[in-house]
């Protein structure tokens, strides 16, 4: 069976909200689904599943949510080849208008770096309360959906 591991880091519950929406389309569409925190993974967990889902949001001057930081340090090592990932990064220009979303783009890096590949543009989203972005979640997790297999 077809499975999906989304890893999430999150300190305000908003990246959290966005994988459960993301979560809930997916297994409407028969995906075995597992949502699960940066910080209670390890590296190892990725190769368990067919598909992994990085998602974060953005602190400081443009770096990773603390405990996704800490994942991806662990995963500096790790070979992804040939593994299908997605990314899912959060971010606000209110707080920062130089590094905007810069979440997505540490983890696109850092995905193709250790060999893996980016299955679909990333899902980019600007500004909190998230939730009034529901369709643009939806819509991205059916195109998700489509390309996989
Ligand atoms: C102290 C602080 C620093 C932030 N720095 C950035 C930043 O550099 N770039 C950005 O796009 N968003 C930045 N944000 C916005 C967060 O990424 C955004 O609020 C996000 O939705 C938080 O998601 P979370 O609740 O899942 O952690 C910052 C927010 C805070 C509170």
């Amino acid at each position: 069976m077809v499975s999906i591991l989304i890893i999430f880091g999150s300190t305000s519950g908003n990246t959290e909200l966005v994988c459960d929406e993301v979560s809930q389309v997916l297994r409407e569409k028969k995906y075995k689904v597992v949502v699960q925190r940066a910080e209670q993974s390890t590296p190892s967990d990725i190769n368990k599943y067919t598909y992994c889902i990085l998602a974060s949001s953005t602190y400081g001057q443009g770096i990773l949510q603390d405990h996704m930081l800490k994942f991806i340090k662990k995963c500096s090592r790790a070979n992804f080849k040939d593994k299908k990932f997605a990314v899912i990064g959060l971010g606000d220009n209110k707080y920062n208008t130089e590094y905007i979303i810069e979440s997505a783009k540490i983890l696109e890096k850092k995905i193709t770096e250790n060999d893996g590949v980016l299955l679909t543009p990333s899902l980019r989203i600007n500004k909190t309360p998230v939730l009034h972005l529901e369709d643009t979640i939806k819509t991205w997790a059916m195109n998700l959906s489509k390309k996989l297999k």
